[in-house]
């Protein structure tokens, strides 16, 4: 099954902000697009204004006076549904509504052949449930484009329980055709991206509802340690939290309100006092003009500790040895060298992120984990009351030593890269276990989708297959509410290896 050929007309119906990102990508692939709005006029608007982005298209260079000509003349507003006959792909874009959609779709089969393929750009419906009410439902696929979509590569090819495969790989090759990066899925709550994406959000608002960190060191954790372009607060804000809210909330009630999705009561009081983000001036910060953007939590300079005793080799933070000899601290390897931990001077002990809370040892400073410990510029410390503030300075200054910038947040398990990663890691595992997508497809996704540094699967090599399960384990025996406990795919994965028991 290939492409549809550029001679078939494609059709956007719904010419708001996808729809016409939407067609001008078919447009410029050099199909002939028809558009067609249930809003009197607004088709003819779309057309001009996809007409004007061709403009700016010529003036960057990256398409000639000619081919915006050729391309104009191949784009047609229509006033009513049946102008939209003869076409063989439909994309609809309309208002993210279930009965609206399937009323359009059914009044669609009275215009368009059996054989024209029909695709909703839905972000949180039920592909399943849109094409239910089809006479032919084989031919119905989610393309689910991102905003803006002339620039964003990522398509989730979406096939419904009722999907044909030809219909999938036409629409994939489609994708492909158009310049765009497909990956295949299943039907499931958010698709790939906003099913796998749901922690990265859940677990910076947990932090914050726990009162161990505020937004600006949460995000500057996010940014600076884990690596990610944006951090949590800083993006909703971008993306307006209505909108990442009512995301939340429909795949938390399309799964049966899993604990592990369930929206943040923070997030629910910030929507409801208005407070939405950059469009409305205010969100988790103020973008109001000349408002002042809070400064992360960084500590004071502290004296670093003249040697450290490695206990075990650090696993994941396995570089930071290399950077503390380079710092010309002396690090001295423990006889017995079992454990996966620094020793202080102080007799206290620095630890990578593990699940558990600083409160439950005598002496004990976790550390956060890190995209690169070389590349990080800051680092997360946390610790209990009764954490002597000996281990804590040295554990600082070891860190400034390093080049680092500090940040200390409350005793949270964890803390907050490890735990957003290793959350995201579980449901990526869970959703490929459950036919969702492939490994590959998963990663792409989620650096295409919302630009990760890394995919789940390659965080997940780097950090070994068991990391995020025991990881997850811990704070599931110190909050067992639910929401940490390892999905079976994600034990199961991690028991994928060599070592295994001879016996139960
Ligand atoms: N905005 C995003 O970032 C984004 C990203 C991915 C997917 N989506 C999905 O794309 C779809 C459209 O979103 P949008 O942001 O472009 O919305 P929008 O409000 O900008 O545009 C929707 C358009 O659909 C028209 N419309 C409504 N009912 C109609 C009908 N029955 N027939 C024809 N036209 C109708 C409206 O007049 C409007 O012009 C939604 O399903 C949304 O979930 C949005």
């Amino acid at each position: 099954m290939t492409a549809l050929d550029l001679s078939s007309p494609v059709a956007v119906v719904g010419t708001g902000t996808m729809g016409q990102g939407i067609a001008q990508v078919a447009l410029v692939a050099g199909h002939p697009v028809r558009l067609y709005d249930a809003a009197p006029g607004l088709a003819r608007k779309a057309a001009d204004a996809i007409g004007s982005r061709l403009d700016r298209l010529v003036e960057k260079e990256r398409l000639t006076a000619d081919e915006r000509d050729a391309a104009r003349a191949r784009l047609t507003p229509v006033d009513d549904l049946s102008g939209l006959a003869g076409c063989s792909l439909v994309v609809e874009a309309v208002v993210e509504r279930l009965d609206v959609k399937q009323e359009l779709f059914r009044a669609l089969e009275d215009v368009v052949a059996d054989d024209c393929l029909l695709a909703t750009n839905t972000s949180s419906l039920s592909v399943t449930a849109i094409g239910g009410a089809l006479r032919v439902p084989g031919r119905f696929v989610g393309l689910h484009f991102f905003n803006p979509a002339p620039l964003l590569p990522l398509v989730e090819v979406v096939s419904g329980f009722a999907t044909d495969v030809d219909a999938a790989t036409r629409a994939y090759e489609t994708a492909r055709a158009w310049g765009k990066t497909p990956v295949a899925c299943a039907d499931t709550p958010g698709f790939i991206v906003n099913r796998v994406a749901r922690p990265f959000y859940a677990e910076a608002f947990a932090v914050y509802e726990a009162q161990a960190a505020d937004p600006a060191t949460v995000d500057a954790v996010l940014r600076e340690s884990g690596g990610f372009r944006m951090g949590a607060f800083e993006l909703t804000d971008l993306i307006g939290q209505d909108v990442n809210e009512s995301v939340t909330h429909s795949v938390w009630q399309a799964f049966f309100q899993d604990v592990r999705f369930r929206p943040s009561l923070a997030q629910r009081r910030l929507v409801e006092s208005g407070r939405l983000g950059r469009k409305t001036g205010h969100g988790w910060y103020d973008h109001r003009e000349g408002a002042e953007r809070p400064a992360p939590h960084t500590a004071e300079p502290a004296e670093p500790p003249a040697y450290v005793v490695a206990e075990g080799g650090l696993g994941p933070a396995a570089e930071l040895l290399d950077l503390i000899r380079e710092a010309g601290i002396e690090v001295r390897e423990a006889e017995e060298d079992e454990g996966t931990r620094l020793v202080l001077p102080s007799g206290g002990q620095l630890v990578l992120a593990d699940g558990q809370l600083a409160a439950e040892f005598a002496d004990v400073v976790y550390f956060d984990l890190a995209l690169d410990y070389r590349r990080a510029t800051r680092i997360a410390l946390s610790h209990a009351g009764h954490t002597s503030a000996e281990t804590v300075a040295q554990a600082t200054g070891l860190f400034q030593a390093l080049g680092k910038k500090v940040s200390v947040i409350g005793d949270v398990p964890g803390m907050i890269v490890a735990r957003t990663v290793a959350r995201i890691i579980d449901l990526a595992v869970e959703a490929v276990a459950q036919g969702v997508a492939t490994e590959e497809d998963v990663d792409t996704a989620m650096r295409l989708g919302v630009n990760y540094p890394l995919g789940p699967f390659e965080w997940s090599r780097r950090l070994g297959r068991g990391w995020a399960g025991a990881l997850l384990d811990e704070m599931h025996e110190v909050d067992p509410c639910g929401r940490y406990a390892p999905s079976l795919a994600l034990y199961r994965y991690a028991c994928a290896t060599d070592q295994r028991e001879d016996t139960p």
